[in-house]
């Protein structure tokens, strides 16, 4: 399926087999299960102008299109139990393969998720005004050491970290209080099926059905992946 943003904008949200221009600096494909939400989001002030001029050429990908089964799954139970559903490596790998040929914290979400009302506002060009942050704004938001080209992208972060702390927003409360940065470290390592998978197998221990075994597990994958890809929470 292919979808126009506008009669102006390029062919945003793609048919994973159309071709990309290959005179663009940056080319940005983003696979996701929900690629109508980027439907707007890339259509504003620099990156619209940067998307027109092609020095960037971003793509919201339809994950289910790299399924082959009748109803396009693209999820499954993680082996060894536990809440929620794991995205499954096929459909993913396929992906990648035929596009590639590869802070907020958690502390203010939750205290966010906790308000009545959030009014956020999106900053533009320079900055905003020092006295609308005096006088009117409670928190001032960076979600990072890199500077956007507006307060929006980090809107959509600080409101989907936020609304999904909320109770009821997640199918269970345990998934929330399961995953990175809740205890201080990222979420331990997830398995689906197949059991292997090009000669990649999962872990025998999720199939023995022993919680207690599976659950010292993933305490000690989670703090080996919290090593590998964030040292400095383990630092503080
Ligand atoms: N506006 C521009 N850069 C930002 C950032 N890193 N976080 C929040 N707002 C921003």
């Amino acid at each position: 399926m292919t979808y126009y943003l506008s009669a102006e904008s390029e062919e945003l949200i793609s048919n994973p087999k159309s071709k990309i221009e290959n005179d663009t600096v940056l080319r940005v494909d983003i696979i996701t299960i929900f690629p109508d939400y980027f439907r707007e989001a890339f259509d504003y002030g620099i990156i619209r102008r940067a998307r027109a001029a092609s020095l960037v050429d971003i793509k919201a990908h339809d994950l289910r299109s790299w399924t082959s089964d009748k109803h396009h799954v693209v999820d499954d139970r993680p082996f060894g139990g536990g809440d929620g559903m794991v995205l499954k490596p096929e459909p993913i790998f396929a992906a990648v393969e035929s596009l590639a040929g590869a802070n907020l914290r958690e502390r203010i979400a939750a205290e966010f998720a906790a308000s009545e009302q959030l009014v956020l506002i999106c900053g533009r060009y320079e900055g905003v005004d020092e006295r609308v942050a005096k006088a009117l704004v409670t928190d001032e938001v960076s979600i990072g050491d890199y500077v956007l080209s507006g307060g929006e992208p980090a809107a959509l972060v600080v409101i989907d970290a936020t609304v999904r702390l909320l109770p009821g927003a997640l199918g269970s409360e345990t998934s929330a209080s399961n995953e990175s940065f809740t205890n201080g470290l990222l979420d331990c390592p997830q398995y689906t099926r197949p059991p292997e998978f090009e000669g990649m197998r999962a872990p025998d221990v999720l199939f023995t059905g022993n919680h207690a075994e599976i659950a010292r597990w993933r305490r000690k994958a989670a703090q080996e992946k919290t090593k590998r890809n964030r040292p400095d929470l383990l630092k503080e």
